[in-house]
């Protein structure tokens, strides 16, 4: 399995269903303008017998870190890190889900950061989770920011750590 970068001649955006509107929205209306503006990258994974249809993606960006919404140990250890990377969108469609698609999906995400941290450094990743995908991200070593519930982050030294 691979995941690719999205294309708007090759892939089918329209007919991608994760069950949130805001998500199928994005995939069909910004992420390719997005991309195209270097704001952000988003990554697809196609199906192995149709490779225009879309299974799930993700969307990577950098984001600006609020110290103050970390734990106090944290926040004096990167006390000056400015930015981290963003998970900003995860998901799969309905159709594939429970495959371990999405798990799939978040190692590979994670991959690709750390890989971008050992070029450019930055300490953290962070997702800003939708109703109930919380649970998904805690399970794979996300902590959530003091006050911000449905933000949480995991260090890229976590991420070197788990791959090696
Ligand atoms: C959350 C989502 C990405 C999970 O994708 P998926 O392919 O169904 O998940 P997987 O099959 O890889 O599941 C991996 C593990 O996570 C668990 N899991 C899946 N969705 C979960 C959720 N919402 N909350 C908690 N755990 C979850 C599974 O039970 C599985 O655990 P197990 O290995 O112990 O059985 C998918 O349901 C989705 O796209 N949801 C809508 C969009 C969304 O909420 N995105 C989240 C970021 S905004």
């Amino acid at each position: 399995m691979n995941t690719v970068l999205l294309s708007k001649v090759k892939h089918d955006r329209k007919t991608f269903d994760c069950g949130i509107d805001s998500l199928n929205n994005y995939l069909k209306l910004t992420a390719g303008q997005s991309s195209k503006r270097d704001n952000a990258r988003t990554f697809v994974l196609e199906d192995e017998l149709n490779d225009s249809q879309i299974t799930g993606f993700y969307t990577l960006t950098m984001t600006t870190l609020n110290l103050e919404s970390l734990p106090t140990a944290l926040q004096k250890k990167y006390a000056h890190s400015k930015s981290a990377g963003l998970i900003a969108r995860l998901a799969v469609d309905k159709n594939y889900k429970g495959k371990g698609l999405g798990e799939w999906l978040l190692i590979d995400a994670l991959k690709k950061l750390l890989l971008a941290s050992d070029t450019v450094g930055f300490p953290l990743v962070l997702v800003d989770a939708k109703d109930g995908a919380k649970e998904f991200y805690q399970k794979y070593g996300f902590t959530s920011f003091i006050d911000t519930e449905n933000r949480l982050f995991v260090t890229i030294s976590d991420i070197r750590a788990s791959f090696q």
